[in-house]
């Protein structure tokens, strides 16, 4: 390490070994630029303080200055189909009802009732008015005041002044963003370059087959931060390291909103080759419980000197094909393959690549050492028309992750407890931390430091 230090300067260190850049070059397609190349840069190495996860007044600053200035994840197209539609979006105190309008637009309103405060919905439904439960004041669903009871008695209202304060709210992608405040970048600026990157892999409309999620005993960034890198499964995921390049892929930072990591289909750098060749890579990875549906009726064998690498690539490419009665022959083997994970500031985790796709989000559930954990799985739409989600299945507290083993596949569920083991005694660390100090790797925990940064930035008084 310290001759590392001397060196090289801060940041500029890469794990010795194969490199990204080397896979890259050997990747049997050609490559897109955003993929093969590096954009880092080096944010400091300056310690964090963990009160940032366990102090109030931290959380209460996040929720002032943060939660209503920037795009939240709110919903999925699938979940609000048609006109009328609406779900009902909770975060960090705040209650939105967000309604599918009659032009396909999506409309964003605080949900609570401009009589006496009950809130207007509860959970997700159709309706051609937003009627209260209580006294039956009711809005048209563009949130204009349609009706109230007894007006006799309410002639001190304007209508005008009626309406149900609104929220922006957009969507990209089949995903449907609310953001409280007025002003500050448009969705697209904001998550730029994602949708960019993300028009090579979701051509067709995406749908939530799986979505299942559990309230977790830690702060919802310290939950987040777990998928944030990918090098710690060495000492965590052990069943994955014969195709996993943990602390040899690529961390990329964006902006301030996106940023992105690329954990390659390789041997770990921290596992010897000595009597690990292509072939039992490439079998271990064939037989791993949670990669996706190839042809297991048909051997896989590495050709003489070929790559588990490229082996398993050609092999995807041509099972996905047919699965999904598409033409990946120009897909790398790259995004058939590896791990292509995205972090959109501040809560929302979208995977990149072309088989099926899994989506994160973290909700602080409600405070700073509570968080909703959700995961969703995306699957092709089929037809025109997008088949209605599946509901939202909450883990109960003590129940593992692999108790979803039959809708998440048992190799993703095993994955998910092995780091949310991490993540409740990370959170409990921190609130026992006599230092009050967390260290970052300057490129491998590049993404958590670019996330912190940009809070940062939030968080500053503004003029
Ligand atoms: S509180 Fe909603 S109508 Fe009275
Ligand atoms: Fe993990």
């Amino acid at each position: 390490m310290a001759d590392d230090r001397t060196v090289l300067p801060l940041g500029a260190a890469r794990c010795p070994g194969v490199s990204w850049d080397d896979l890259a070059a050997a990747d049997s397609r050609p490559m897109p630029e955003f993929l093969s190349t590096e954009s880092y840069r080096y944010l400091g190495s300056e310690p964090l303080s963990a009160d940032r996860y366990t102090d109030p007044g931290f959380f209460a600053r996040e929720v002032e200055r943060m939660w209503p200035n920037v795009w939240q994840y709110a919903a999925r197209d699938e979940d609000m189909p048609e006109p009328g539609d609406f779900i009902v979006y909770e975060n960090v105190g705040r209650s939105y009802l967000v309604v599918r309008q009659a032009d396909g637009s999506v409309r964003a309103f605080h949900n609570v009732c401009l009589h006496r405060g009950r809130k207007l919905k509860t959970e997700a439904g159709w309706a051609n008015r937003i009627t209260c439960p209580y006294h039956a004041f009711s809005w048209n669903t563009d949130g204009t005041l349609h009706s109230i009871p007894c007006a006799w008695d309410f002639g001190h209202l304007d209508r005008a002044q009626m309406s149900l304060p609104d929220a922006q709210a957009d969507s990209w992608a089949g995903y449907i963003f609310v953001k409280e405040n007025p002003g500050g970048p448009s969705l697209l600026e904001y998550l730029a370059p994602l949708p960019e990157q993300f028009a090579r892999w979701r051509q067709a409309p995406m749908t939530t087959t799986v979505h299942v999620a559990k309230v977790l005993n830690a702060n919802w960034k310290a939950v987040m931060e777990a998928f944030m890198e990918a090098w710690h499964s060495t000492a965590t995921h052990p069943q994955i390291l014969a195709f996993t390049g943990d602390a040899n892929g690529r961390n990329n930072i964006f902006g301030d909103h996106v940023n992105f990591g690329i954990a390659p289909v390789t041997l770990s750098p921290s596992l010897d080759r000595k009597g690990r060749d292509e072939q039992w890579q490439a079998d271990v990875y064939f037989n791993f419980a949670g990669r996706g549906r190839l042809n297991r009726d048909e051997p896989l064998i590495v050709p003489p000197g070929g790559t588990a690498r490229a082996t398993l690539g050609e092999r995807s490419r041509r099972d996905y094909s047919r699965l999904y009665g598409i033409d990946l022959d120009h897909a790398t083997d790259c995004e058939m393959l590896d791990s292509l994970f995205y972090s959109v500031f501040p809560n929302f985790g979208p995977w990149g690549g072309f088989k099926p796709n899994l989506d994160y989000r973290f909700r602080p559930w409600p405070d700073q050492d509570h968080t909703l954990f959700e995961v969703r799985i995306l699957s092709r739409a089929q037809g025109q028309a997008l088949d209605p989600p599946p509901p939202m299945r909450v883990l109960a507290q003590g129940e593992p992750w692999v108790a979803a083993a039959d809708v998440l596949g048992q190799g993703l569920a095993e994955v998910l407890d092995q780091d949310v083991g991490n993540v409740e005694q990370v959170h409990a660390g921190l609130r026992a931390s006599k230092n009050r100090r967390l260290q970052l790797g300057n490129y491998l925990d590049i993404r958590i430091r670019h996330f912190h940064t940009t809070l940062d930035k939030y968080l500053a008084d503004r003029p």
